[in-house]
């Protein structure tokens, strides 16, 4: 298993998470249309390379990644495009001809980058055409022979939030309908369904638009933090081929450090782990591991922090809003837990008491802070996203 930091992973890279698959295999096996919900950098892409890859019996995916598209129109235009070029729409062994016509269609709009067998290219220049209507009726006609389509839009909330940065709320309360529209479409239903993510909470945004009910739908699946002993296997399994000499205990008295247990963290520590060993050697004692901690924040890591803080600078208004946000985390990551009142406090000093709460929520979903057990305070999901808040931003 290589060390993959920053990028998804697939193949033997991929640590095997039986529960979350289980749960999302048994979730569209139930006929639902699914939404992944994590933070920046939980593996959300790197589960779905892994479905894709290990499809269950007549279950076939396609992924698009929809991050920078920021219209309706260019969304569906994207999903065509994904369903033409995937490997199970070209092995379709039964097209009627109105299937052959609409891909034709879509094609005179459309570059894709494989051939499809059952359709000429033409290199006419058709009409103009509204790709959401084309792409339902392209699914309408295939026949799966039984199968399932899986449509697995990556980054989906970012698009509506491009959107309603772009256009607005109303194109944005447009765009959910017309996505719900689809979802809901009765010839469908029994063949395609959606596996979406998210890694901006989709529901205080969708709160913001006041569309709670467009979404109602969607049953909503967290990829929660590896165990500790999940955990410490990845760690064991990421140093395998460097011949490092550490205890589990060792191993388990740095990964407590980390507090939030996500595959991501545990890479950045072993790499720091590794560099050590380079220049140290064997073995690696309490005193080298906690040094190996205290590298994950050098300056060469910064780039793998700046990604969090980028998308949250993109979506805080500034002014208020940025000011609270800011002085809220500052705040939390100087203590343990900062309590509800001060942070009330704090919306108050800025002039946001209105809508503080609904930008808490966001914080949380953003996977900076979660509520104390008690209910009456923030920490920081996690200590090292804590460390370098302080280091770097604050
Ligand atoms: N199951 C896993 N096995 C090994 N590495 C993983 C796993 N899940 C995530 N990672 C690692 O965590 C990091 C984030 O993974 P990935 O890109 O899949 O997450 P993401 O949630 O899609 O992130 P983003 O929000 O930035 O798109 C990468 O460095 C990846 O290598
Ligand atoms: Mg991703």
């Amino acid at each position: 298993m290589r060390n993959i930091i920053g990028q998804a992973v697939s193949g033997s890279d991929f640590f095997e998470r039986p529960q979350i698959i289980q749960k999302i295999h048994r979730a569209l096996r139930n006929g639902n249309q699914v939404y992944l919900s994590a933070p920046r950098r939980v593996g959300k892409t790197s589960i779905m390379n892994y479905l894709q890859d290990n499809p269950e019996t007549n279950q076939h995916y396609v992924y698009a990644i929809t991050q920078s598209i920021d219209t309706t129109s260019t969304f569906y235009q994207e999903i065509a495009r994904q369903v033409l070029e995937s490997p199970s729409f070209g092995k379709l062994t039964k097209a009627s001809e109105t299937l052959k016509k609409i891909t034709k269609n879509l094609l005179q709009h459309i570059t894709i980058k494989v051939s499809i067998p059952f359709v000429e290219l033409s290199t006419e220049k058709g009409q103009a055409i509204n790709f959401q209507i084309e792409l339902e009726k392209l699914l309408e006609e295939l026949d799966l022979e039984g199968g399932k389509l899986i449509i697995m839009v990556d980054e989906f909330t970012e698009t509506l939030d491009n959107i309603l940065i772009k256009d607005g709320k109303q194109e944005a309360r447009r765009f959910l309908q017309t996505f719900r529209e689809l979802m809901h479409n009765r010839k469908l239903t029994h063949k395609v369904q959606f596996l979406l993510t998210g890694s901006i909470g989709l529901q205080p945004l969708v709160k913001k638009l006041e569309g709670s009910d467009l979404i109602n739908q969607l049953l909503v699946i967290d990829i929660p933090p590896l165990t500790e002993d999940e955990a410490c296997s990845l760690f064991r399994r990421l140093i395998q081929a460097d011949g490092i000499e550490i205890t589990d205990e060792t191993i388990r008295s740095i990964l407590q450090k980390i507090d939030w247990l996500m595959p991501f963290h545990v890479q950045l520590l072993v790499q720091e782990v590794i560099d050590v060993f380079e220049s140290l050697g064997n073995p690696i004692d309490e005193g080298k591991a906690k040094q190996a901690f205290e590298q994950v924040f050098h300056q060469r890591n910064r780039i793998y922090f700046e990604q969090y803080y980028e998308r949250l600078k993109k979506r805080l208004e500034p002014g208020s809003e940025y000011n609270f946000v800011h002085e809220v985390l500052n705040r939390v990551a100087q203590t343990d837990s900062l309590e509800k009142a001060i942070v009330h406090d704090l919306a108050v000093k800025n002039n946001f008491s209105a809508s503080y709460k609904a930008t808490m929520e966001s914080l949380q979903y953003d996977g900076y802070l979660h509520e104390t057990a008690d209910n009456q305070g923030y920490r920081f999901n996690s200590s090292i996203l804590k460390t370098w808040w302080k280091k770097y931003v604050s």
